[in-house]
């Protein structure tokens, strides 16, 4: 095993995706280095999502290779679920499943311990994302935006996975509770030493949490860096995005 190998958490090359005649990633490459928060930005519908989906082999793909922690993703998912924990973009909790139901639904489906051990394992995990023991008899119809985030966090990590995806985790939430939820993540990773992969359009999480940015413009990475080198870029995509004029206004409001 060489040492480069060793660095990344995730690497795709020259990845091909699509859906009949259309091409979504297009030879796309991109390399995740471990313990890093990466973001992901693109167009609405530019194949973000479908890049996540893939990479955990949720979508075919055509041509291209895949690895997450040096094993090769495709055919075989098998033990997928200890590797990684998913925020999905659309990721409800099962309205039917009490908060600590829900939390426990990946140890149920993986593991066979005692409802006991389920227990103190879903209210760990529930303190790990900030929530009391006393939500976990709760249902997600009486949770807010930001608490549904974090059940479906807790969810994500209640196997102990090394990586964490997250598919615009803080769309929908208030500024305070989207700035609540990027500090969480920071200190779960830093904490669990995790590797995240986040999409995200939110422009503080991207220059708050982000240790690197990746931006996806015609199916390929076409600039990936800290943010202050994406502010360089040169790429029309990556300029119009964090140049034009709503991201102005943004980032001024920011300052
Ligand atoms: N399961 C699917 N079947 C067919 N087309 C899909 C499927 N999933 C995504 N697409 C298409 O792939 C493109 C990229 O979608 P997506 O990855 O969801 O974009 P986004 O960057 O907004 O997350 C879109 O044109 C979408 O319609
Ligand atoms: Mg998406």
């Amino acid at each position: 095993m060489d040492e480069q190998q060793e660095e990344f958490a995730i690497r795709v090359r020259d990845l091909v995706v699509g859906f009949g005649r259309q091409t979504v990633l297009d030879h796309l490459s991109l390399d995740v280095r471990r313990g890093e928060i990466l973001g992901l930005v693109g167009a609405s519908g530019g194949g973000k999502s479908v890049l996540m989906r893939t990479i955990i082999g949720l979508i075919p793909r055509w041509s291209g290779a895949i690895e997450v922690m040096e094993r090769p993703i495709g055919g075989r998912t098998q033990g997928a679920a200890t590797t990684w924990g998913i925020l999905f973009q659309q990721g409800a909790l099962f309205s039917s499943l009490t908060v600590r139901q829900n939390v426990q639904f990946p140890l149920r489906e993986n593991l066979v311990l005692s409802q006991e051990l389920m227990d103190e394992i879903a209210i760990a995990k529930l303190e790990m994302v900030g929530l009391r023991a006393q939500d976990a008899d709760k249902y997600p119809a009486e949770l807010s935006g930001g608490m549904t985030k974090r059940v479906a966090l807790a969810r994500a990590l209640a196997l102990d996975p090394p990586i964490l995806f997250l598919d615009e985790p803080t769309s929908g939430l208030d500024p305070i509770a989207a700035g609540d939820f990027d500090a969480l993540i920071r200190t779960l990773q830093r904490t669990l030493g995790l590797t995240v992969f986040m999409v995200t359009h939110d422009l503080a999480s991207l220059t708050t949490v982000c240790d690197r940015v990746a931006a996806l413009a015609d199916g390929k990475i076409v600039a990936i860096g800290p943010m202050r080198e994406l502010l360089q870029s040169e790429h029309p995509w990556v300029r119009a995005y964090f140049h034009g004029k709503r991201s102005q206004m943004l980032q001024h409001e920011m300052r």
